[in-house]
């Protein structure tokens, strides 16, 4: 089912919104979308009620209850972009999502490298962007994010979950949020399209979890304590630990919760 739309004030993002009942992953609908040559123009959101399949990052499922949450994908086509400078896409996406919630919840809301959305040190939301290349571009980006809305009960596995609703301690409605995410990753996006990134890296680096600050990690079996200082043009984390500036990808480091002993 097509919507036309008047809630969405932004030029392209959003104003295509298709809305499903029930689907695998909004990412997957989009992506045969495309593979079946259905044309479709940029800015194109497919949102779903329920995913019976929903993907995360590092091959996680993704679960939210029916209804209760927002789960949508985003079509970008970012041809400007070049390879090597592809996460900057999840800079503006993670910043344009940033604005949003803090205009809902207040300052307090954080990303956690590269793309988690937190709330103090619990998670709110996920993004998961799926870059179709073609030569040298990125012909498409399919951009999914899951906000946890009105959902209030969350499996074992996702033990440091925290929703909109928990937050506020009242309902939210999702299409205004939704409306909100749009109208400010399509701002991000923009400024991203016209060259102007600093604010953007700007701003995500400000808003980074546990930056400056000594936190415990592990990488390759060893934990440690280090301080995030920065994240490159490439998307690594820098942290330092030892007085020694390292660099990781997503693989190569993991967040540890708890102190390591001294
Ligand atoms: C993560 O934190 O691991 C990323 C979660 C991304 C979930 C969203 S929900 C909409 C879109 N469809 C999916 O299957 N995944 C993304």
């Amino acid at each position: 089912m097509t919507l036309q739309n008047n809630t969405f004030s932004g030029l392209f993002v959003g104003q295509n919104l298709v809305s499903l009942t029930e689907v695998d992953s909004t990412n997957n609908f989009l992506k045969q979308s495309l593979a079946n040559s259905t044309p479709l123009i940029e800015g194109t959101v497919i949102m779903a009620e329920s995913q019976y399949a929903g993907r995360g990052q590092r091959q996680n499922q993704w679960h939210s209850q029916p209804g209760k949450n927002l789960t949508f994908s985003i079509l970008l086509k970012p041809t400007f972009l070049p390879l090597n400078r592809q996460f900057n896409l999840n800079v503006a996406i993670s910043v344009g999502i940033i604005k949003a919630i803090e205009k809902v919840l207040g300052p307090n809301a954080k990303i956690k490298w590269p793309n988690d959305i937190y709330f103090g040190s619990n998670k709110l939301g996920g993004v998961l962007i799926e870059n179709m290349v073609q030569g040298s571009q990125i012909k498409n980006a399919i951009v999914g994010i899951g906000i946890n809305v009105n959902q209030t009960i969350f499996e074992d596995g996702a033990a440091n979950a925290i929703s909109v609703k928990q937050i506020l301690h009242k309902d939210y409605e999702l299409k205004a949020l939704l409306a909100e995410i749009c109208n400010e990753v399509e701002v991000a996006y923009l400024m991203l399209r016209s060259e102007n990134f600093e604010p953007l890296q700007a701003f995500y680096l400000q808003k980074l979890y546990w930056l400056n600050e000594l936190r415990p990690f592990a990488a390759n079996g060893i934990t440690f304590n280090g301080i995030i200082k920065d994240v490159n043009p490439n998307g690594l984390l820098c942290i330092e630990t030892n007085n020694e500036l390292i660099q990781y990808n997503f693989k190569e480091i993991e967040f540890l919760n708890k102190p390591t002993p001294k």
